[in-house]
């Protein structure tokens, strides 16, 4: 499986981004895990013209190329960060590539919640129309305490949370290959709908 794991953050030191790089290393033999960062996109806005700024073209391709999506996400004021929901944004506005992807939510957060209010609303955030992402159902890895997580050389420190995280993991490949054959016995694929909103 080739994954794209969403960094999902500007902070340049996040521990998000530790459990990301953490999961590539400890996965590496059941799955090629790559990290993308979304702090060089702009901020979401409508553009006047078709003109999608660069960076949102690259992201998309990226999203596009890949079996699934791992997003981490950490907690701000019990939501999703700001640069998070804009990437999201400008995937729903223009591409609209996370339609049918499978996606995994982790997260990490500094208090002892481990970011459950911030993924209960990028569930909800991916759940919208334009969006559609397939939502590894019954699951989640929160990480709480985050600061204090990781050893120098990177390690998730806690054997109890690396074999949650080992289970979660191998129920998202077997979600992975699960739905893309679901997709694949799909009948009709509506792409020109729209949605009554749009009209
Ligand atoms: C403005 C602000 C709001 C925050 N709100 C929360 C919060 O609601 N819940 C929480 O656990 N941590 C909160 N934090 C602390 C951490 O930023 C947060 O735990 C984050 O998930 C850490 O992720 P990171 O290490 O990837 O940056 C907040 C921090 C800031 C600066």
């Amino acid at each position: 499986m080739k994954y794209l794991a969403i960094v999902g953050t500007n902070a340049d030191v996040s521990t998000n981004r530790m459990l990301l790089q953490f999961m590539q290393k400890h996965f590496v033999n059941d799955a090629d895990i790559a990290l993308c960062e979304i702090k060089a996109l702009p901020a979401f806005y409508e553009p006047e013209d078709d003109n999608v700024p660069e960076t949102v073209v690259e992201l998309s391709e990226k999203i596009m190329e890949a079996d699934g999506v791992i997003l981490a996400t950490p907690e701000y004021d019990h939501a999703i960060p700001a640069v998070l929901k804009s990437a999201l944004e400008w995937i729903s506005y223009t591409s609209q590539v996370l339609k049918d992807k499978p996606v995994l939510i982790v997260g990490a957060s500094h208090g002892i919640l481990g970011s459950s209010r911030a993924q209960a609303h990028l569930r909800q955030i991916l759940d919208s129309p334009e969006l559609a992402a397939r939502i590894m159902p019954s699951s989640e890895f929160l990480l709480g305490k985050s600061q204090d997580a990781f050893d120098y050389a990177g390690k998730l420190k806690y054997p109890e949370k690396r074999a949650e995280l080992n289970e979660v993991f191998r129920e998202f490949l077997l979600f992975t290959k699960i739905t893309s054959e679901l997709l694949a016995e799909k009948a009709v694929i509506n792409k020109d709908k729209k949605f009554t909103w749009q009209e």
